[in-house]
């Protein structure tokens, strides 16, 4: 998520957008601006990287005024670069902006077919265009001007608006993206998260989705996007400082659990095309009539959702798919060549072992596509195409919402690749949309019962090793919930496909070994429950995850967790969830260090 600040009373507010940017740095950024109101202009200062350098071009330029907006850019479209940093300004009004808007090609046609221009690839310069245009319309007020534009936009935003002409306020408008109002005494300020103006005042105004606002030095006021005016009284936070940079959450690794619902939506925005049963996927061309055959290489984490992407490529568009990890992928001669995609699987986009199965690969005459959070990052440069998670930057050492928006890209590529190969039909794909839709909800249903699985924690963190069991596409998840228990509890763990348990690991069954089981109804399930009866034989302790309703494995298990009915094929999105929950909390008690666990850095640049 990029970090939004502004800024309207007595003060010089420079250096109060400068401060507040940096404490909202620790989400990660890839360029930075502000836009200060000076004698009826703009002072508009840009940058690709880090707050430093708009520092040392502040420095030279000094812009003094009372009034100010700044902004830190995580790309998601449009690589980072000064005219892609925000703000921008077009005709004397300045736009910053976080989100995605669905619309944002039809908007630029049109404004283009009218004889405006552009000069960034970005959303928010849409936005402006559209203010401006309201305001030579006849619009009133810039609050009026910007309500206006807004109602000809789909899709997520939190927007902060300058007007050289009235240099006296700053119009706000929030939608699916969080914006908050800091209500000072003669001054107030604007934000995307409480951490960057919690230095100046606790009394927070918390925007809600499709309202409207501007504020003054004297006061600020709230329309929605008919123009009613609201009122709410705004809220006194207590959050020290560090809290508020978690928003509240004792860490990042919990806070980014609780993101997944959001960060899915957002990977999932714009690319679902209900009308033609299809999916889009920006700027990707692969040519599904000479593609022979499909690798998907990743590393950890990635590598699991790789081993799910498998499950759904080969079951959705019946092109064979061969995973690999990265680290074996290019010191095995690999026979991939000419008609081959490889799909390198990577939240960093910078680790090393897959970066040299993409080098291998292209050297081989394969084509790659990138699945990557970090836009513009190694591996997306590496390969021909590139497909975003949009999962905001993830602090969090131990990976959560980044796994479970590559499960909903590599859905969307399954998809894709099964509706041009003809291999996924119309109306199995809207049911498959109409499922990937829902899940968010669902998702949040399972986050929701977060206490059920803090009591498992403390009834079960004291054992020395855990076997996770899983079938199917829940296999992947089986080695994904080991891998979150380890690497953050450091205690030891063991994922297993369930029809294996039986060829070795059962020797380990016992009553002092917690066994989790993921057992949703669905393909394999009356296998699965005849693993859970095998370790039930043997006195081990099984919690096993179901889907509600499900009162034949409730009858067997110690512990039952509850997931919603949904697709077999989205099932990881749900059932790993609460495996990330058992994780942390076991973690949690344990007292390690959760967002930076001994030994494990979140980028894994060496190989
Ligand atoms: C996941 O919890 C780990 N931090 C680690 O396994 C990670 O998934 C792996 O290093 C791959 O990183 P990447 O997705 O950035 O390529």
């Amino acid at each position: 998520m990029c970090g939004i600040v502004g800024y309207v009373g007595p003060r010089q507010c420079t250096p109060i957008l400068i401060e507040g940017l940096k404490r909202l740095e620790y989400r990660g950024y890839d360029s930075a601006g502000v836009a200060v109101l000076e004698g009826g202009t703009t002072r508009l200062v840009r940058t690709r990287g880090k707050l430093s350098a708009l520092e040392t071009l502040l420095a030279e330029s000094k812009p003094t005024g009372t009034v100010g907006i700044g902004h830190t850019r995580w790309a998601t479209h449009g690589r980072p670069s000064e005219e892609n940093a925000h703000p921008h300004r077009v005709n004397g009004v300045s736009v910053v902006h976080n989100g995605i808007i669905e619309n944002h090609m039809t908007l630029r046609q049109r404004l283009q077919g009218q004889g405006r221009k552009f000069s960034s690839e970005t959303d928010p310069e849409i936005v402006a265009h559209l203010i401006d245009e309201a305001l030579q319309g006849g619009a009133p007020t810039l609050l009026e001007a910007t309500r206006r534009a807004l109602g000809q936009v789909e899709g997520a935003y939190a927007i902060v608006v300058l007007w050289e002409k009235d240099p006296e306020r700053i119009v706000v408008a929030k939608n699916a993206s969080p914006l908050v109002l800091g209500l000072g005494e003669g001054e107030n300020f604007v934000a995307s998260d409480v951490p960057a103006i919690l230095a100046h005042t606790r009394s927070m105004l918390f925007l809600e989705e499709g309202e409207v606002g501007e504020i003054t030095r004297a006061g600020h006021q709230l329309i929605d996007l008919k123009g009613k005016p609201i009122t709410r009284a705004p809220k006194q936070i207590t959050w020290s400082a560090v809290m508020a940079e978690k928003a509240g959450y004792k860490h990042f690794m919990l806070k980014e659990i609780h993101e997944q619902p959001r960060a899915v939506t957002d990977t999932l925005r714009g690319r679902l095309e209900l009308e033609e049963a299809s999916v889009t996927l920006e700027d990707v061309a692969i040519n599904t009539k000479t593609l022979k055959k499909l690798y998907l290489v990743a590393c950890g984490t990635s590598w699991h959702a790789a081993l799910c992407g498998k499950f759904l490529i080969e079951g959705i568009a019946r092109i064979p798919v061969e995973v690999d990890l990265g680290s074996e992928f290019r010191y095995r001669d690999p026979l991939i060549g000419k008609g081959d995609l490889l799909v390198a699987v990577s939240q960093s986009g910078e680790t090393a072992d897959t970066l040299a199965a993409v080098r291998e690969a292209k050297q081989k005459g394969g084509k790659v596509l990138a699945i990557a959070n970090v836009v513009d990052s190694s591996i997306p440069r590496a390969s021909d195409w590139s497909l975003y998670t949009h999962a905001g930057p993830e602090i969090g050492v131990a990976s959560t919402k980044a796994f479970t928006t590559q499960l909903a890209a590599l859905t969307l590529l399954a998809i894709h690749l099964g509706r041009r190969s003809g291999a996924l039909s119309p109306e199995s794909a809207r049911q498959l949309q109409g499922e990937l839709l829902a899940i968010p909800a669902k998702m949040q249903e399972v986050i929701g019962g977060a206490a059920q699985i803090h009591v498992l924690a403390r009834r079960y963190g004291q054992a020395r090793d855990f076997l996770f069991l899983g079938r199917g596409i829940n296999y992947p998840i089986a080695l994904e919930g080991a891998l979150k228990l380890k690497e953050i509890s450091y205690l030891h763990a063991e994922g297993y496909p369930a029809g294996e348990m039986k060829h070795g690991p059962i020797a380990l069954i016992d009553e002092h070994l917690p066994v989790v089981v993921l057992a949703p109804q669905g393909p394999g399930y009356e296998k699965v429950l005849s693993n859970l009866q095998e370790v039930k034989a043997r006195e081990g302790k099984v919690i096993a995850v179901v889907t509600r309703g499900d009162a034949e494995v409730g009858a067997l298990a110690d512990e039952v967790v509850l997931i919603p009915p949904t697709s077999p094929w989205l099932q990881p999105l749900l059932t790993v969830l609460p495996l990330q929950l058992l994780a942390y909390h076991i973690a949690d008690f344990k007292g390690t260090d959760v967002d930076q666990p001994r030994n494990l850095a979140k980028s894994v640049t060496v190989e």
